[in-house]
């Protein structure tokens, strides 16, 4: 059987079509795993859930597994900026309204990500063309913009990216946008207050990809001193929003002693501002990893238990999100080139079967401390 035939198979056994009398009996039921990543999460005080592009919503076999593992969903793409306003006064929230719904029907909470990605790549590009003239013009349509689209899913969406990725990795400074060009730092100051003004009752992030890497510090001191300033102008951020993506060569390199020590100094200036941490976008990148699956995938599983060991360590800790469940519909591939090795950064296979990477989540979820 193709991988093509066996995923339309796993297809129509989800949607209880004819297909189930091609199913063997209970297959599916003997994949599942015991408890799911949900319920190990939820007895720790965490939340457990995964971001699903909108394609995702046409694959049953797809929302199964999401289903069957997650509490929370976050949109991979369509609540971004580019998706729901593309030109002027042309909002679509087409794909975002459809995962609200899938959410809704299935009794998953809703993360939202993101009000304003303040990035010259991730804007509209009509955005990027735009010049504000005044402070008041920017201002107005920043307000305008967070405004509607975090009122339309509140009090649905429990917590927001407000900001992400605002900060320039090899300076430290704000990207330079339409938005910084007219409103200088304040542009975040703003985009947490209308957030705040929309969705009262939201958790609200700055979300990043500073790392524990080394090559970082100065992404994580810039993250620091703008967590700092928020905080002393009363900003109402509740958090940081930790991406989580590594780029794995092995376990030593990626997460050895030195940056573990590194990460924690980080993660205790973050946390002793009286900020929660949320794990937002995980997922391993083993583009430099060689050798077969089997072993790849029990690094990648080292690694993950590691990890979140570590970040579940601490208490202010309260979500994990990974980036996707299943490898093969990670943004990672659209990366993998002619002849290197497709990428395993997920928990589940692209048969949607548990991986190792699964089971170490599910033994640091087991292990992690009691939180409130
Ligand atoms: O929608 C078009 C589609 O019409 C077209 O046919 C196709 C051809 O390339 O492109 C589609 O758009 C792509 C979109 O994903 C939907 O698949 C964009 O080119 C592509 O740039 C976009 O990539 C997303 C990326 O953010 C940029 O928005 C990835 O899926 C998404 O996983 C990634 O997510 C980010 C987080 O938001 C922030 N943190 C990092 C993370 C990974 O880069």
């Amino acid at each position: 059987m193709t991988r093509l035939d066996r995923r339309r198979m796993l297809q129509l056994m989800a949607a209880g079509s004819a297909g189930l009398a091609l199913a063997r009996p209970g297959a599916r039921a003997a994949q599942a795993p015991e408890e799911s990543l949900a319920a190990l999460a939820a007895k720790r005080g965490l939340i457990f859930g995964s971001a699903v592009s909108t394609p995702q919503l046409d694959d049953p076999a797809y929302l199964g597994l999401v289903r069957q593992e997650c509490a929370a969903v976050v949109a991979e793409n369509a609540q971004k900026m580019y998706a729901i306003l593309p030109e002027p006064e042309a909002w679509d929230f087409g794909g975002a309204d459809a995962l609200a719904e899938f959410a809704a029907r299935n009794g998953l909470d809703l993360r939202g990500h993101a009000l304003l990605w303040n990035h010259p790549d991730y804007l509209p590009d009509w955005v990027m063309e735009t010049e504000f003239g005044t402070a008041a013009a920017a201002e107005d349509f920043l307000r305008g913009y967070i405004g509607r689209v975090a009122g339309r899913y509140a009090p649905q969406i429990y917590a927001w990216d407000v900001v992400n990725e605002t900060l320039d990795p090899e300076t430290g400074e704000l990207r330079d946008t339409p938005f910084t060009k007219a409103l200088g730092p304040q542009v975040i100051d703003i985009a947490f207050d209308a957030a705040k003004a929309a969705a009262p009752g939201a958790k609200l992030a700055y979300n990043d990809y500073m790392s524990w890497e080394d090559g970082h510090e100065t992404h994580r001191t810039a993250v620091l001193r703008l967590l700092e300033r928020l905080l002393a102008q009363d900003a109402p951020v509740t958090g940081l929003g930790i991406q989580g993506h590594a780029r794995w060569t092995d376990r030593e390199a990626e997460f050895s002693p030195a940056r573990q020590k590194a990460w924690r100094g980080f993660l205790d200036e973050v946390t002793g501002m009286g900020l929660d941490l949320y794990v937002t976008e995980l997922d391993v990148n083993d583009g430099d990893a060689t050798g077969p699956d089997a072993v790849r995938d029990a690094e990648i599983a080292a690694y993950t238990k590691d990890y979140l060991g570590l970040m579940l360590d601490y208490p202010q800790t309260k979500e994990v999100l990974t980036w996707g469940l299943a490898d093969h519909d990670s943004w990672i591939q659209a990366f993998v080139d002619e002849g290197e090795l497709v990428r395993r950064p997920l928990p589940f296979d692209d048969e949607y079967r548990p991986k190792p990477m699964r089971e170490a989540m599910a033994a640091a979820f087991r292990a992690a401390p009691q939180r409130s």
